[in-house]
C-alpha cells in the first residue's frame, strides 16, 4: 500500500509539471484521472500494473570490448555522419583502456577482427571469441580522412593496428536499446516498431529523472487491442504499452 501510495504521489508531481509548461492539459487530467483508481486498488489482479515488457528477440546495437565501444553502421548513421555509400562495420563511439593504447579513435569502423569480416555486432561478438584466450589480435578499421577542400568528398583510408589484451582479450559483450518507459515519444526518426528494439516497461534508470518526464499512453479496449486499432504509427504489441481492459456492457471502459 505505502508503495502505491507513492507512486500516485509521483503522477501528481508529473502532472503538476506538464500543467506549468503546457497550457492544454485536459489530456494529462484525464490520464491522471484513470490512474488514480488503478494504482489504488492494489490487490485487484485485473487492474495491476502491467510487468516490464521484454521482448523476446531484440536487435542488438552495442558492443563493449577491452575499452571500446562500438555500435552497429546503420544507413541512417551513415548518412547522418556523412560515410560513404555502401560502409558497413562497427563504428566505434567511445574509447579507453586497452583499444585507446592500440591507436583506435571514435569514428573509426571496425571491418575486422584479425581475418574475420565484421558488418554486424553479431558478426563482432563471433569473431572476439575466437580470440578471446590469446593476448592480442589484429583490428582493421576505415578512418575518415580529411574532407577535400572544395568539392568536400569523404577519403576513407584502411588501417590496422594490434590490440593487447592483459591478461587476455576476452571477447565483446553486446546490448539492445535501452528499455523505454510506455508513453515515450522516440527521439530518433522511424525505425520500426518499438518493440523490435526497445524493451518498454520501468526501472530501465534510476528515478525521478527531470530530463525524462512522460506520460503512460491510455488504457484501450481489448476489442481495440485485437481489432489493431490503433491512431499512431506501428509500434509493437499493444500490451506493450497500453492497460488492455474489458468493456462492461453498459459502461464506458474508462
Ligand atoms: C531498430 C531499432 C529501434 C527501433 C525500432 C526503435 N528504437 Fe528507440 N532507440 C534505438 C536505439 C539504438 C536507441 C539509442 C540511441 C539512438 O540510437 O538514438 C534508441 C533510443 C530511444 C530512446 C531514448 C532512450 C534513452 O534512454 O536514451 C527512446 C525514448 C526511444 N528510443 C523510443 C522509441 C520508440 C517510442 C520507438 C517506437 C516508435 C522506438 N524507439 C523504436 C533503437 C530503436
Ligand atoms: C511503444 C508503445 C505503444 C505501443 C506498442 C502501442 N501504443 Fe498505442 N499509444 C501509445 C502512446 C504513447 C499513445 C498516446 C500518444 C499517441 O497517440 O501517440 C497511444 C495511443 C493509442 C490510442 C489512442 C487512445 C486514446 O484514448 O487516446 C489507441 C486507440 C492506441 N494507442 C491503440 C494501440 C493499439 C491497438 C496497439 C497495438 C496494435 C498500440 N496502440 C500499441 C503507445 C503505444
Amino acid at each position: 500500500m505505502r508503495f502505491a501510495f507513492g507512486r500516485w504521489v509521483v503522477a501528481v508531481a508529473v502532472g503538476a509539471v506538464l500543467a506549468g509548461l503546457c497550457p492544454p492539459v485536459g489530456r494529462a487530467d484525464s490520464q491522471l484521472a484513470f490512474r488514480a483508481p488503478q494504482v489504488q486498488a492494489g490487490g485487484g489482479a485485473a487492474q495491476a500494473e502491467p510487468p516490464n515488457y521484454v521482448p523476446g528477440k531484440v536487435q542488438l546495437f552495442e558492443a563493449h570490448w577491452q575499452g571500446l565501444d562500438g555500435r552497429l553502421m546503420t544507413e541512417e548513421l551513415r548518412r547522418k555522419l556523412q560515410f560513404p555509400q555502401g560502409v558497413q562495420g562497427i563504428l566505434v563511439g567511445e574509447v579507453t583502456l586497452n583499444a585507446a593504447a592500440a591507436g583506435i579513435l571514435a569514428g573509426d569502423i571496425i571491418i575486422k577482427v584479425d581475418e574475420g569480416t565484421v558488418a554486424t555486432i553479431e558478426d563482432f561478438q563471433r569473431q572476439t571469441r575466437l580470440v578471446k584466450d590469446r593476448q592480442q589480435a589484429r583490428l582493421t578499421f576505415l578512418r575518415k580522412g580529411k574532407q577535400a577542400e572544395a568539392g568536400g568528398g569523404v577519403t576513407l583510408s584502411q588501417l590496422t593496428v594490434v590490440l593487447r589484451g592483459s591478461p587476455d582479450l576476452g571477447f565483446a559483450q553486446v546490448e539492445g536499446a535501452p528499455m523505454i518507459v510506455p508513453g515515450a515519444e522516440r527521439p530518433h526518426p522511424y525505425r520500426g516498431p518499438c518493440t523490435n528494439c526497445h524493451p518498454v516497461g520501468r526501472g530501465f534508470e534510476l528515478t525521478p529523472d527531470p530530463d525524462l518526464i512522460t506520460l503512460p499512453p491510455p488504457p484501450i479496449t481489448a476489442e481495440k487491442a485485437s481489432g489493431g486499432m490503433r491512431p499512431h504509427e506501428d509500434k509493437g504489441p499493444c500490451e506493450a504499452c497500453h492497460v488492455i481492459v474489458n468493456p462492461t456492457p453498459g459502461r464506458p471502459p474508462y
